[in-house]
C-alpha cells in the first residue's frame, strides 16, 4: 500500500533518551494540515510504519516537534486479527468513556526489544483533526483504544514505562516469547 508510492521514503525512528519524544508537541491548523508537506510527513510515517513492524508512529518519533500520529495493523495477525483501519489523526484528545480498564503488553518502535503491562482504558473517545483539516471523532474499543493512548501520549511527551504501575513485568520480547 502506502510502501509503493514513489519517491517517499523511510524515517529513522527516535529512540528513547532523544530529546524530542519527552516534548508537547506542536499542534497544526487545519491549513498547514492541508500542505504538500504535510502529507508528505504522513504518507513517510505510514511507511516508517510498515518498514519498522510498527502499529503506530507519532511525530515526534520521526523527529518532528508536531502533534499527529499514524496508526494501522492489516487484518489477519496474531496480534489484532481484527486489524486497524489506516488512520492519520492531528491534535489528538482523548476523552475516556466508562470507568474499565485493561492491562496488556505494550512495546514502543523508540524502546526496542522490551514489553511491559500497561493498564490503559478500555473505551474512549477520540478527537482531532483528520488529513482533510476537519474535525475528527471516533470511539475506540480493546486493542485499537490501547493504541490510541499509546499514541496520544507519545504527542505529550510520554512513553509506556511512565504508564506501568511499577517495572516488575518489563521484559525483553524474545523472553515472553510472543510479539505484541
Ligand atoms: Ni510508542
Amino acid at each position: 500500500m502506502s510502501a509503493n508510492i514513489v519517491g517517499i521514503g523511510t524515517r529513522k525512528v527516535t529512540l528513547l533518551g532523544n530529546p524530542v519524544l519527552r516534548k508537547v508537541l506542536r499542534k497544526l491548523k487545519p491549513d498547514e494540515i492541508r500542505s504538500e508537506e504535510i502529507r508528505r510527513l504522513v504518507q513517510e510515517m505510514a511507511v516508517t510504519m510498515d518498514e519498522y513492524d510498527g502499529v503506530g508512529v507519532a511525530g515526534n518519533q520521526v523527529g518532528e516537534d508536531l502533534s499527529v500520529f499514524v496508526m494501522g495493523l492489516p487484518k489477519g495477525t496474531k496480534r489484532h486479527p481484527d486489524g486497524i483501519e489506516l488512520t492519520v489523526v492531528f491534535n489528538p484528545v482523548i476523552k475516556p468513556i466508562g470507568d474499565e480498564f485493561e492491562e496488556d503488553w505494550e512495546g514502543c518502535l523508540s524502546v526496542p526489544d522490551l514489553r511491559g503491562k500497561v493498564r490503559r482504558h478500555s473505551k474512549l473517545e477520540l478527537t482531532g483533526h483528520g488529513l482533510d483539516g476537519k474535525p475528527f471523532k471516533r470511539t475506540y474499543e480493546g486493542f485499537p483504544a490501547r493504541v490510541v493512548q499509546h499514541e496520544t501520549d507519545h504527542l505529550n511527551g510520554l512513553v509506556y514505562l511512565d504508564r506501568m504501575d511499577g517495572l516488575k513485568t518489563l521484559s525483553y520480547m524474545s523472553e515472553i516469547g510472543r510479539r505484541g
